[in-house]
């Protein structure tokens, strides 16, 4: 098959001349490209081509010029002779080879969403650090500049601003589903929100869709989550207010002042991507293998909720709690110490100095705690911070989560939510992730060395030894 035959193919489906068929018309933007014109030209393409296309092609191979890729990546990958005389081998590591446990220090792939200078502590998106983000952007901006690489013009961004703003509907299925979870925890909620909607409305399936769903989506299944289990019913959200503060609006049950507002929009700036961290690695794992935009973000929604990664924010208060006051803080950590435990905010995978993050939520933190009058927690978290200079040597510095959790509990709201509120702010991030992943997709499949017992005879059952074993036996 050639691109010629391509062309007179879509020509035939949407029954128009050849000559028409510029990089310009798309579906709807011509009266013969209708709907069930669409669905014919898919027919006719996936007849040509010798294979199924799927729902989420279908909304995506809208142009003549997708059309022509999609058609032209097939024809490539139809001409690559396979190479008969050496079969693939199966992978064994050699003996020898070196095991990078926790896959620490691996780079798995390239990326140009989010860079993170861990030695300088600096962190930037698309090439903007995150300190001058915070700073100017509003997180719609962020959310646009994760997706498309470019900061949006103004008109892009006032489209975008409405799109997300219609989009936060919650679907009443997933409503109900929310009002039967009133005991989980917000991250368990959310979780099983997003994994239900991705069930109850595959039709949201392509992935550019379902991305800006999700993002739109999540701060109304917080709020609506929190406002079922307080005995409230969840506020309607309000198309016309930034997400940031329809979100705070919805999770307060109140009108924010416009400088929580800016401190929401910050945070969530702040939080909104990571690079390779444990619930985007889970989110593009899960992409590698093909499922859709809801599974991949629910196995990011996993594993975020982990208390090493973004349920650390929770830990932390308590930890704070536990110590108490600045006067026990030293006693504590050599507690922590003894017991080989980790001092919860402290520490990260990649940073060997202070997460940049940091600066913004201690900043944020002091402000409230004056604000409102109530600094013991604060003057505990440095205490704490005080400390731990001795580690912070070794590049154990203080992380994210020691302040960020304090923000939210001055702002009144429940420690259990700072992970979720957390995770709104980084639904972009992974989302971006997923889309950088399906654009060059690879399996993602390391090996594990084998170190248990080989060649055993198998014993039947009757030849076992009659004792439990010890594990079992309880
Ligand atoms: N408190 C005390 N010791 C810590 C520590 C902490 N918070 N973080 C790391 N260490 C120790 C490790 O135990 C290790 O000691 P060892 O060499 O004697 O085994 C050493 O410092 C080096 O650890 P490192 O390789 O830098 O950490 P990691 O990549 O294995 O772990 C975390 C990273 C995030 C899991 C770890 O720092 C941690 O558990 N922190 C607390 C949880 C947290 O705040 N998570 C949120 C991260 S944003």
């Amino acid at each position: 098959m050639t691109m010629s035959t391509v062309e007179a193919m879509i020509a035939r489906a949407l029954n128009v001349d050849v000559a028409r068929l510029t990089g310009d018309i798309g579906y709807q933007s011509i009266a013969e490209w209708d709907s069930f014109a669409h669905v014919n030209l898919m027919l006719a393409l996936g007849e040509e081509m010798g294979v199924e296309i799927t729902n989420d092609e279908m909304v995506e191979l809208t142009s003549v010029g997708a059309i022509k890729a999609f058609a032209e990546a097939r024809i490539a990958d139809d001409a690559r002779v396979p190479d008969v005389a050496e079969p693939r081998q199966g992978v064994t590591p050699p003996a020898g080879a070196a095991i990078q446990r926790g896959l620490s220090g691996v780079t798995f792939d390239r990326s140009a969403i989010t860079h993170i200078d861990g030695d300088g502590g600096r962190l930037s998106y698309r090439g903007y650090d995150i300190g001058d983000l915070a700073e100017h952007a509003t997180f719609e901006e962020a959310v646009w500049l994760l997706l498309e690489g470019e900061l949006p013009s103004a008109l892009e961004l006032a489209g975008f601003r409405a799109a997300l703003g219609e989009l936060r509907t919650i679907p009443e299925p997933t409503l109900a589903i929310l009002g039967a979870m009133q005991e989980a925890h917000p991250m368990d909620a959310l979780r099983t929100a997003v994994s239900a909607m991705g069930a109850l409305a595959p039709s949201v399936g392509a992935a550019k869709h379902a991305g800006l769903h999700l993002i739109a989506q999540t701060p109304a299944l917080i709020a609506a989550h929190h406002a079922l289990r307080s005995g409230r019913t969840p506020a309607a959200h309000t198309p016309r207010l930034s997400l940031p503060h329809d979100f705070l609006r919805m999770l307060l049950g109140r009108e924010p002042s416009p400088d929580l507002v800016r401190l929401m929009d910050q945070d969530l700036i702040v939080h909104a991507d990571h690079s390779a961290n444990a619930s985007t690695f889970a989110a593009r794992v899960a992409t590698g293998c093909g499922v859709g935009m809801h599974a991949a973000v629910t196995a990011a929604l996993s594993t975020f909720a982990g208390p090493l990664h973004g349920g650390a924010v929770e830990q932390a208060l308590r930890q704070v709690d536990a110590i108490g006051s600045p006067e026990k803080v030293a006693s504590y950590v050599r507690d922590r110490q003894c017991r080989n435990q980790p001092v919860m905010g402290f520490g990260h995978r990649v940073y060997r100095t202070e997460d940049p993050r940091v600066r913004h939520f201690r900043a944020t933190a002091a402000a409230l705690s004056r604000q409102y009058g109530n600094t013991r927690a604060f003057e505990t978290v440095e205490a704490l911070v005080e400390a731990m200079q001795p580690f912070a040597r070794l590049g154990i510095g203080p992380n994210v989560d020691l302040y960020a959790g304090l923000v939210y509990r001055l702002l009144g709201l429940p420690d259990d939510l700072a992970c979720a509120i957390f995770a709104a702010g980084r639904m972009p991030g992974w989302v971006a992730h997923i889309h950088e992943q399906r654009a060059e997709n690879i399996l993602i499949r390391p090996l594990l060395k084998y170190v248990g017992p080989e060649g055993r005879a198998f014993v039947s059952l009757a030849d076992r030894a009659r004792l439990p074993a010890a594990g079992l036996a309880a």
